[in-house]
């Protein structure tokens, strides 16, 4: 095996350790872990998978790779997760597998979607993609189902540039996960690589609450101009899969995901004590902030926050120095997505749709700090709450 591949190895079970389960697959990015999770499955043409109707389009695009059908579940107000008590009614003979997405990195509720999948035969999946780090029930999230998946891109819990990650602790579905990478799997390309690391350079080095809108408007404007690493790129909004899309993880995203392992723990517990402090904050602003489920330890991705005028909120941040972020900006984010391509259509989840005009967030990452909420908070408050 070459070094680079063993670079890679050791990621994958690191990170399956610090989990707890038997088995890591580093990815390119986190929708190629799902893919693949998904494929090992056997999930294919005629089949029916079920995700919450408050996403992102690239993790409905491995469904629609693979020929089946995504079917959309509201969701809950507080939480923004998959409404388990509207789940039952939407499986039918056709559902292969259930996705619980831990929205912004608030659980799913664990307990009650494991038992209805037990009940009807269908395994559970996690999107761990916002969720590094939560627990439901004292249980890591990304253990109860039978795989999970997790994502290291730039605005996630930590950042290997892009990069992704399956988990499972079944021994027989991580055979079938071997199986499927050794049938296709292609390694990056050494120039993206190196790219992708030079990126990592300038965004440790550049990228702060207060210079965020304008990195993040300059990076879109080069991802266009074909001259860095993109998270995302145009042909990622149709349904159909990209010749370049079943990439494995390259040995410089492995090594920065070692690195960023290393200090896991107090990335974790700064972001517990930025959501302790934005509850606070809103609470004493006006917001009424809803107790986190007893059950529930989030560790949260960005602090989602309900704003009476989110167009307002979002087009004035970047000149307050706020760093503001609009997921999810419709059911299937982004608002380019062309969502009658993948199966939703407006009033499907009224809930979510509500959300999705209301909701901005606010960063909970290590470069934010004390000073940071105060300041996003304030400026939030400037746009007031949502009238009810
Ligand atoms: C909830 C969710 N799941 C999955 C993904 C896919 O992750 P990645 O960008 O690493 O492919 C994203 C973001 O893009 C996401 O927000």
């Amino acid at each position: 095996m070459s070094e680079n591949s063993q670079t890679v190895r050791r990621f994958e079970q690191a990170f399956a350790d610090w989990l707890g389960v038997r088995s890591g697959f580093a990815f390119w990015k986190g929708r190629v872990a799902m893919y693949a999770i998904l494929k090992a499955l056997g999930v294919g043409a005629g089949d029916e998978v079920l995700l919450p109707g408050y996403t992102c389009v690239m993790d409905v695009n491995p469904v629609k790779y693979l020929g089946a059908t995504p079917a959309y579940v509201d969701i809950e107000p507080v939480t923004y997760n998959m409404d388990v008590d509207l789940l039952e009614a939407r499986i039918t003979p056709r559902t292969k597998v259930i996705i619980a997405q831990h929205t912004y990195g608030y659980p799913c509720r664990m307990d009650a979607i494991m038992d209805l999948a037990a009940r009807r035969g269908l395994p559970v999946v996690e999107d761990c993609c916002l969720a590094l780090g939560s627990t439901y029930q004292g249980r890591r999230c990304g253990t109860f189902g039978a795989a999970a998946y997790w994502s290291f891109q730039w605005n996630k819990p930590f950042t290997t540039g892009i990069g992704g990650l399956a988990t499972t602790d079944d021994a027989d579905l991580a055979g079938r996960i071997r199986e499927v990478c050794d049938e296709r799997l292609r390694a990056p390309p050494r120039k993206t690589g190196l790219m992708l690391a030079a990126q990592r350079i300038v965004y440790r080095t550049l990228v702060y609450p207060r210079t965020t809108a304008f990195a993040t408007s300059l990076f879109r404007w080069l991802t266009r101009k074909g001259m860095v690493v993109g998270s995302s790129s145009t042909r990622e909004f149709r349904p159909e899969m990209p010749p370049d899309f079943f990439l494995g993880m390259g040995a410089g995203q492995a090594r920065a995901g070692l690195r960023q392992l290393c200090w896991i723990d107090s990335n974790l517990a700064h972001r517990r004590r930025m959501k302790c402090l934005y509850d606070e904050l809103l609470a004493e602003a006006g917001w009424s902030v809803a107790p986190t489920d007893p059950d529930a330890d989030p560790v949260l991705v960005r602090y989602p926050v309900r704003v009476a005028d989110k167009a307002r909120a979002v087009a004035e941040a970047p000149a307050a120095g706020v760093e503001l972020g609009t997921w999810f900006e419709c059911p299937l984010h982004p608002n380019e997505t062309p969502m009658h391509l993948y199966g939703y259509h407006e009033g499907l989840c009224p809930l979510a749709e509500q959300a999705c005009r209301e909701v901005v967030n606010l960063p909970t990452h290590p470069r934010a700090d004390e000073a940071t909420a105060r300041r996003s908070v304030a400026y939030v408050r400037r746009i007031g709450p949502p009238e009810v």
